[in-house]
């Protein structure tokens, strides 16, 4: 382990993992009253994936890990570190991220799972990078991984036809040069906790058969409300990352934002000034699948040459809580 103080981090690998079964808006109209249509303009989703009934989040984080660990050339004896986001964790306890560790066999790591809801890998990214700077660690695997199948209500249209299952990885590592993670803001307000939450199942709200009853154990969102935060604090998140990080909006050659809803994406575009092309978006494949949706995103970017080296990319999220998050990265990866 390296005792070298703040040194800068990059993103040197990244992976996902999609589950195969696919859930078309057509599918949802035959659970709950819903249609196409309504879907498509009020969201911009088309499809989602479901996750087998024996693939938990771990499973799926173990896949996308594989993949990002090939794709930086990195051992799983080399990774000092396991973060793992998730709201739909294996379990409450042990960990997904020492499962996670388990499958990969990262025997060297020391692991834990945080929850951040959407923007849950944008906080690992941040832990990751401060490990490394302080010299804690040298490689850290970061994971976003979700099956929110498995906790939305199919019985309530206006959650169930928006979420799905993937998970999402990155390694990140130390690095001699001053490029990497330039700068980040994060933020959080548990003010606004009851607008997004699942409240059964916890210590607040032990399962019984009357939380069972009460359905408790789906999660509860207050669409409109979080629609207009979203908007708010991602922007001012994306402004305050680009600001510390020295440069403008037009320095910015890629923003990944979190895929929650195709308008929350335009009214961003369309406050932070950049033209739409500069904006990835997969929310037509893959509906709002939480944590795994920035790692994801930013893995595809990379396969399909969205991003090239040197590039200035953002990633911005927001999600329960609520938590909120964007990083001004600068594409260091050969
Ligand atoms: N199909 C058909 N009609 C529907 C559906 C549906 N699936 N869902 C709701 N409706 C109806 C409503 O009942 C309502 O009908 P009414 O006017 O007769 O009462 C009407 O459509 C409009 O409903 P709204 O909730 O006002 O629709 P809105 O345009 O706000 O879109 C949505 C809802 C998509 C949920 C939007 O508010 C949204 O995207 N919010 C943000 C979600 C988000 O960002 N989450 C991120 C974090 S998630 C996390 O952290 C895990």
């Amino acid at each position: 382990m390296s005792t070298t103080a703040l040194r800068t981090v990059s993103i040197l690998g990244t992976g996902s993992y999609i589950p195969e079964k696919v859930i078309t808006n057509a599918d949802l109209a035959k659970i709950v009253d819903t249609n196409d249509e309504w879907i498509v303009s009020r969201t911009g989703m088309k499809e989602r994936h479901q996750a087998r009934p024996d693939e938990a989040a771990s499973d799926m984080g173990a896949a996308a890990a594989r993949q990002a660990m090939e794709s930086a050339g990195v051992t799983a004896d080399q990774i000092g570190m396991i973060v793992c986001a998730s709201i739909t964790p294996d379990m409450p306890f042990p960990s997904t991220a020492c499962y996670v560790q388990r499958l990969i066999g990262a025997h060297n790591a020391f692991c834990l799972d945080i929850t951040a809801a959407c923007s849950g890998f944008i906080y690992a990214l941040e832990l990751a990078k401060n490990a490394i700077c302080a010299g804690q660690v040298d490689t850290a695997l970061i994971i976003g991984t979700e099956k929110l199948t498995s906790v939305v209500d199919w019985q309530d249209r206006q959650t169930c036809v928006l979420f799905g299952d993937a998970a999402g990885a990155a390694i990140v590592g130390a690095r001699g040069a001053p490029h990497g993670i330039r700068a980040t803001a994060l933020g959080s307000d548990g003010r606004l906790a009851e607008l997004l939450m699942l409240p059964g199942g916890g210590s607040r709200n032990p399962t019984s058969p009357e939380t069972i009853e009460k359905r408790l154990h789906y999660m509860k969102m207050s669409g409109r409300d979080v629609f207009k935060h979203a908007v708010t604090r991602m922007i001012e998140a994306c402004q305050k990352a680009i600001a510390k990080a020295g440069l403008t909006i037009d320095d910015i050659a890629l923003i990944i934002p979190h895929q929650a809803n195709l308008r929350i994406i335009e009214a961003i575009g369309h406050r932070l000034g950049a033209p739409a092309e500069k904006y990835f978006i997969n929310i037509e494949k893959y509906g709002n699948i939480s944590a795994a949706s920035i790692p994801v995103a930013l893995d595809e970017a990379v396969r399909s040459d969205r991003i090239k080296q040197g590039d200035k990319i953002v990633l911005v999220a927001f999600g329960g809580g609520f938590t909120w998050g964007a990083a001004v990265v600068e594409w260091d990866k050969n």
